[in-house]
């Protein structure tokens, strides 16, 4: 019996989070998968609650699961909350508690969507690529960090430390030549190797980890030079391994290759169990209204059976239903345009998604 924490968060996470459950149970049954889904609070829903963005029970919870299912965090109710209290540090905690230091975001453009992308479809068709962002360390956890007063009422200072470790990069790495061996073999590692010091390690220890995979073509970019080629030729990449920040910024823009963020899903692993959640975010300004899209949650869903459950069929039939459906014509509004596509709701994309499973 396979357990999956559910963490559904803030926002749209909730609608976003239910449609991908249908979608898990259908799989489970046709592929034989028992499933056991538990409840957990996180983020905005857990600070009313409880009054910690992430309870103790959560995270007990996460750890003595397979898999964590998760859907967002955060909203304008809790914005004037200090960084350390927003919603935003349950899924930070999350991440450096159970060490998930490798996340995983496929940008893959289905043929269907290619005119959904403001870009040119001869810039983007054919994208597929993979980010591999660092998640536990860089700016995000270093320290120090903070804000203090200044003496004689000269306003404040704010810091944010920028640490990377020699064995931090190592493992990164590894992964991502390890993804690219399975890929087109090629990584592009990103860094600002011409200002910070962290990205001088970065690039050396990047450099001397290649040694021990000889198959793959590793080559170095600098994070401004990237965000301009992503958008210029994004075919040239196949992994992109990135440090934390980088990663953050670099998979929104990449999203748009794909046509919309509401098709981008994540997987984030360490040693323990994985998190699989779509990148969007909360989305207040839709929450509530049933008109988000719920296939990015939906692929995520199928990482998790791919990477935690180790049942590549099984996403493999999901990623495949969700390609159907689009090749059918239904679209949630982020992806939709004038013309034959159907507009659907999230419940509605789910249920399509559920029925194209149950066809097989
Ligand atoms: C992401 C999100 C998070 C991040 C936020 C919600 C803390 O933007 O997963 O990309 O910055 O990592
Ligand atoms: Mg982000």
């Amino acid at each position: 019996m396979a357990k999956i924490a559910v963490l559904s968060g803030d926002g749209v996470g909730p609608e976003v989070v239910r449609e991908a459950m249908k979608v898990l149970e259908i799989t489970g049954a046709r592929f034989g998968i028992p499933l056991e889904f538990e409840e957990g609070i996180v983020g905005g829903a857990a600070i009313d609650r409880e009054g910690t963005p992430l309870p103790l029970r959560t995270l007990s919870l996460c750890k003595a699961c397979d898999a964590i299912l998760f859907g967002a965090v955060g909203g304008p109710k809790w914005d004037s909350l200090p960084v350390d209290r927003r919603p935003e540090r349950g899924l930070l905690l999350l991440r450096k508690e159970l060490g998930l230091y490798a996340n995983l975001r496929p940008v893959k453009l289905f043929a269907p969507l290619v005119d959904a992308s403001p870009l040119k479809r001869e810039i983007i068709e054919g994208v597929d690529l993979m980010v591999l962002r660092e998640l536990t360390g860089g700016l995000y956890f270093g320290e120090p960090k903070g804000i203090d007063a200044l003496p004689n009422a000269q306003g404040e200072r704010a810091v944010d430390t920028l640490i990377y470790t020699t064995p931090e990069i190592e493992r990164i790495a590894r992964i991502g030549f390890q993804i690219a061996a399975q890929r087109r073999k090629r990584l592009t590692s990103v860094d600002k190797v011409n200002v910070l010091a962290s990205s001088q390690l970065w690039r050396r220890v990047v450099t001397e980890t290649a040694k021990e995979f000889p198959g793959i073509e590793l080559d170095h970019m600098l994070v401004d030079n990237c965000s301009m080629q992503l958008i210029r030729d994004p075919r040239q990449f196949d992994v992109l391994l990135t440090e934390n920040t980088f990663g953050d910024i670099l998979s929104d823009e990449a999203a748009m290759l794909a046509g919309s963020i509401g098709m981008l899903p994540s997987a984030s692993l360490g040693d323990g169990p994985g998190l699989y959640e779509p990148i969007h975010g909360s989305a207040p300004d839709i929450a509530g209204q049933d008109t988000v899209n719920p296939l990015a949650t939906i692929l995520s869903a199928a990482m998790l059976l791919r990477y935690s459950l180790h049942h590549e069929l099984a996403a493999a039939a999901i990623e495949t239903a969700v390609s159907r459906v689009l090749e059918a014509g239904y679209r949630t509004p982020d992806i939709w345009q004038p013309g034959p596509a159907v507009l659907v709701n999230t419940a509605h994309m789910g249920d399509l998604v559920v029925e194209s499973l149950v066809k097989g």
